[in-house]
């Protein structure tokens, strides 16, 4: 008999529902809070930078929420993307582990963010918005919402992180194509902007400079809406599709996982795949350990503080509880730039707080060599911030091979690297070192959270 490599749903089974994890959290999350009175925000004035439709889910505690058919037809084009069983991977391992990886790179785009691109262009598009302003780390982000806003019409306005803009000239020119416009960030064109390059004129920007760029201009404009990539409840549910076809797809493949491993930026890839599992657990099913891998310069949730903290450098977002490494503080310039925002997902952050998730940090070198040896067997080149999944799963099965437990192993290959190729000739060229961010800086940065009774 043949051995399976990728699993394959059919459209029809596309989900029809996002899993919302608040139904099921033992405890609730803690309200995001309005940073001048303190007291919990509310949809109103979330109203000012959101649409409503994705308001009411960032709130809802229904468990169920409904995939509208126009995101569903969208999706159609690449989803349910495939499931794949890495056998060679595993054989030049000599591991009794089995691995899987859910492939996210077969998106127009080439990650999991056009999932959450074309869902909330979708709402902002039902409710009039004429356009959407919004940051961009990797380019991943930016270049999927230029890709959604395309499809439904609504003009792009992407702040890139300025080390991106620099590293990434394809990445840029991508959003470009699909017609969205890209500005270097921080940039003169916003007052956070002119005030971190007033300070640093020499500054390599984050996403946390870039939020506030975005968000800056959204709340001046009636006409515009901000969209954010990543961290909020509505983000990483509409990511949960992933861990739903991954769960049909490993019942075809007769498993199902002990570990679940994604990369953590701001958390939604690896919330996409591991809540519908953790999910199941917390209502009684299997135990799943789930992994979330961060990068050892930017590690909030290994290092970081379990605290109220804004959003972004200017102060603009409301308060959220999160592992954080300060607002304040910036990130050095290593090459998986969807990895370096200040937080984490307050929803990840709360499920870490509680001991259900685990959480781990690499350097760029080890992330950089388990992605080309992932390369090398299995053909694909995955995207400097998903080789830190691929790092723990690999580390995983190494340790499966010396105790011999055949364990399942599933991780997200949130996307692929082929506009980061020069990241990867530098690694081959011996020009990356492991960056370690300021120790100083980061208690600096934590000296300045704000105080929240
Ligand atoms: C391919 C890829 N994976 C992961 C991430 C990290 O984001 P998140 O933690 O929201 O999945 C990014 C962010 O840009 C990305 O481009």
């Amino acid at each position: 008999m043949t051995e399976t490599v990728k699993y394959l749903l059919d459209e029809a089974h596309l989900p029809r529902f996002w899993y919302n994890i608040n139904a099921d959290l033992p405890e609730p999350l803690a309200p995001v809070l309005n940073p001048a009175t303190k007291q919990p925000v509310t949809a109103e004035e979330l109203e000012v930078i959101f649409p409503r439709g994705v308001i009411e889910q960032e709130i809802s505690t229904e468990r169920e929420i409904e995939v509208p058919e126009p995101v569903r037809e969208v999706w159609r084009q690449w989803r349910p993307s495939p499931l794949y069983r890495a056998r060679r991977l595993e054989q030049a391992l000599q591991t009794p582990a089995k691995i899987f990886y859910k492939y996210e790179g077969v998106s127009p785009t080439g990650s999991h963010k056009a999932n959450s691109a074309v869902a909330q262009a979708f709402y902002n598009k039902i409710e009039g918005v004429r356009r959407i302003t919004t940051e961009t780390g990797a380019g991943q982000w930016g270049s999927s919402l230029a890709f959604a806003g395309a499809v439904f019409g609504i003009e792009i306005l992407v702040y890139m992180v300025k080390v991106s803009y620099q590293q990434k000239p394809y990445r840029r020119a991508l959003m470009e194509s699909f017609g969205a416009h890209c500005i270097a960030s921080p940039s003169n064109t916003t007052a956070s902007g002119r005030a971190i390059l007033a300070e640093h004129p020499d500054s390599t920007g984050s996403l946390g400079i870039a939020i506030s760029e975005a968000v800056e201009l959204a709340a001046q404009n009636p006409d515009t809406k901000y969209a954010l990539g990543s961290v909020l409840n509505h983000v990483l549910l509409h990511q949960t599709v992933i861990g739903l076809e991954a769960m049909k797809q490993l019942e075809m493949a007769n498993a199902y996982p002990d570990l679940v491993i994604g990369c953590t930026g701001g958390g939604s890839n690896f919330a996409g795949l591991a809540f519908p599992f953790l999910g199941t657990q917390l209502r009684g099913g299997p135990k799943v350990r789930c992994i979330a891998v961060e990068p050892s310069a930017c590690p909030s949730l290994t290092r970081g503080r379990f605290a109220y903290d804004f959003g972004d450098t200017a102060h603009l977002t409301p308060l959220c509880k999160m592992y954080t490494l300060g607002s304040g503080f910036v990130p050095p310039g290593f090459h998986a730039g969807g990895l370096r925002y200040h937080g984490m997902a307050p929803q990840v952050s709360h499920l870490t707080a509680l001991g259900l998730i685990e959480a781990r940090a690499y350097n760029q070198l080890e992330c950089f060599a388990a992605g080309l040896q992932f390369a090398r067997v299995e053909g694909i080149i995955p995207a400097p911030e998903a080789t830190h999944a691929v790092r723990a799963a690999i580390h995983e099965a190494e340790r499966c091979r010396e105790t011999g437990e055949a364990k399942t192993i599933l991780f997200n290959l949130s996307g692929h690297g082929h506009f980061d190729m020069q990241a990867y000739m530098d690694y081959l060229a011996g020009k990356l070192n492991d960056l370690d961010y300021a120790e100083e800086e980061v208690a600096m940065a934590l000296a300045g959270l704000p105080a929240v009774a």
